[in-house]
Formats: C-alpha cells, sequence, structure tokens
C-alpha cells in the first residue's frame, strides 16, 4: 500500500511557535525558501518518547540558520521543549522528527535581508532508513561531490546542499543500489549522500576527517562510546584506493542510525565484530531512558 503523502496526514505540527492541525501547516508559494534553498534543518529520533540528543540538534539548526546568515527566533530549550510535546502530543514512542527554518516570502529575490524567518517541527512513525538494513547495503560511487568548504556552508546542515545528494541518491537507486558514497572536491571519500562513514581495519577505526562536510551527531556519539571502550578512532583523509584495505564499514546517521554496508562499488565487505559492537553500543545509548 503507498504511504499516504505528508500533506494529507492526521496529526499536529509545530508551527511557529503554535500547534497546527497537520493539513493547515502551509506555507505560500512565493516563499522565498522553495526558491532559493534559504532553508536549514534536521533529521532526529526519539526512543520510548525521549528525542535523543535534543538540545545537540536544536543547537545545531539555530546555528545552520546563524551560517545561512539569519536568526531562528527561538532558544535551544524552546526548540526541545516543542519536539517534546510534539511527540507527546502525537502519542509516539518511537519516531522520526524533522525541524526546519526557512525565509517566508516578504521578499523573492536573492537578496532576503528582511524576510521573517519561520520555524517549524513535524513527527512521523518511520522504520529503518533502508530496508533490509541489517544484512548491509550497497553503495556506488556518486556522480557528484562534495563542495570545498569556500564553495558552499558545509557546515550547515542547509537545505541547499542536499540537491547533490538527491541526484546522487536517485542515480545510485536508479543502477540498483542503496545509496552513493560520494568524494569531496579533493577526491578523497566524505560521507553517504544522508550519513557518515565509517571503516575497520586490524580493530582499528577510520573515518573521513569532516572538513567539508556534516560532523554528524551520531558520527560524535559512535567515536566517544568507541573511544570509552578503548577503541583507536583515526580521523582522517581517506582516499579510495584504501577502500580495499578495510575489513568493515558502516554508516551512522539520525535517520541511518548504524547501518552495515556490505558492497561499495564491487568490494564487498562483511559485517563483523566491529559494526556488531557499534550497533549494540548505539542501541543500548538509544534505548537508555535518560540518553538526551
Ligand atoms: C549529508 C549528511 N551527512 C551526515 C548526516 C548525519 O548527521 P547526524 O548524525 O547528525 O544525523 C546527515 C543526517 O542525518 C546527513 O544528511
Amino acid at each position: 500500500m503507498a504511504s499516504i503523502p505528508f500533506h494529507d496526514r492526521e496529526g499536529w505540527i509545530w508551527f511557529d511557535g503554535k500547534f497546527t492541525p497537520a493539513r493547515e501547516a502551509k506555507v505560500h508559494v512565493l516563499t522565498h525558501a522553495m526558491h532559493y534553498a534559504s532553508a536549514v534543518f534536521e533529521g532526529e529520533r526519539a526512543y520510548g518518547g525521549a528525542v535523543f540528543k535534543s538540545r545537540e540538534h536544536s543547537e545545531r539548526l539555530i546555528r545552520s540558520g546563524k551560517i545561512m546568515g539569519f536568526h531562528v527566533p527561538y532558544e535551544p530549550e524552546e526548540i526541545d521543549r516543542a519536539k517534546h510535546e510534539l511527540v507527546a502530543k502525537m502519542g509516539f514512542s518511537d519516531c522520526y522528527l524533522r525541524a526546519v527554518a526557512w525565509r517566508g516570502s516578504e521578499a523573492l529575490g536573492v537578496s532576503a535581508k528582511h524576510n521573517t524567518i519561520h520555524c517549524a517541527i513535524a513527527a512521523w512513525e518511520w522504520g529503518d532508513y533502508f530496508a533490509d538494513k541489517m544484512k548491509g547495503v550497497r553503495l556506488m560511487i556518486a556522480p557528484w561531490r562534495r563542495p570545498a568548504p569556500d564553495t558552499a556552508p558545509a557546515n550547515a546542515k542547509a537545505a541547499g546542499l542536499y540537491m547533490i545528494c538527491t541526484l546522487s541518491k536517485h542515480a545510485a537507486e536508479d543502477a540498483g543500489f542503496n545509496d552513493a558514497l560520494m568524494f569531496d572536491w579533493r577526491g578523497q571519500i566524505a560521507e553517504a549522500t544522508g550519513a557518515n562513514i565509517f571503516f575497520a581495519r586490524d580493530g582499528v577505526i577510520h573515518t573521513p576527517t569532516p572538513d567539508c562536510f556534516l560532523n554528524g551527531i551520531t558520527r560524535q556519539t559512535v567515536i566517544a562510546q568507541a573511544r570509552q571502550r578503548g577503541v583507536e578512532v583515526i580521523e582522517r583523509a581517506i582516499f579510495p584506493n584504501e577502500l580495499a584495505t578495510f575489513e568493515e564499514c558502516f554508516l551512522t546517521g539520525s535517520a541511518a542510525e548504524i547501518t552495515p554496508i556490505r558492497e561499495i562499488a564491487g568490494l564487498s565487505f562483511k559485517p563483523a565484530a566491529m559494526c556488531e559492537q557499534v550497533m549494540h553500543d548505539f542501541a543500548a545509548l538509544t534505548r537508555r531512558k535518560n540518553a538526551t
């Protein structure tokens, strides 16, 4: 059965400070964000009714707005409270949340300094990001590269940065893969289209330095947990010619959580002890009642 489109779902959306019936949470077609991608967003998950790393996500939303030159008109604690109330109002235990902030419709041109800034938060029940996640996913090499940090605001979770992600993900799906691995402008391995990437070899974890892509909240969590266990984690430049030397690899992200990888463009990987450990530790943390 096809899923119900988002514009036609029951429930509530927190919209500019108020809980609005989901079907009425609309913006005008001449909204600046729709024409010029002047929007920033967050993807988050709640476990057992508690939003995981809620404060980090709220702060990143505000920070992303700042990088894009606008002020999200809420404090982190107000955004936290809105998310918390929304999850309760929707009656969800485990769900995905999408917070978004954008420039409104007062002016429609490249310059839009005085447009009002809006903010909304939605939540829905959503299982695994990848079908058959536990079997491991297959990645192809993306046709697009992550831009250099002086060609796009790489640290912001900004809507415009996802244009090349959608193109790459579509190309991968058309070719029968689950996702695409993006290189950066130097040809180094960067990340997947909506998740960070990790590799393991001889009990050591290697992951690209996030100098032109998002330093994911899940990524930071996984690094901290691995180090706590005494596993060495090396953040460094990783070039594609090293791929064949790794034993395991996996993706991390709020949507993807921890997803093992079984193939990158013809190279096979076997999810084993390291993937299992990381998945186990992450699951233990997200299931803990007070994991904020
Ligand atoms: C392009 C991209 N990279 C990395 C991530 C991972 O970030 P986080 O762990 O903060 O969700 C995301 C979002 O999930 C993303 O969209």
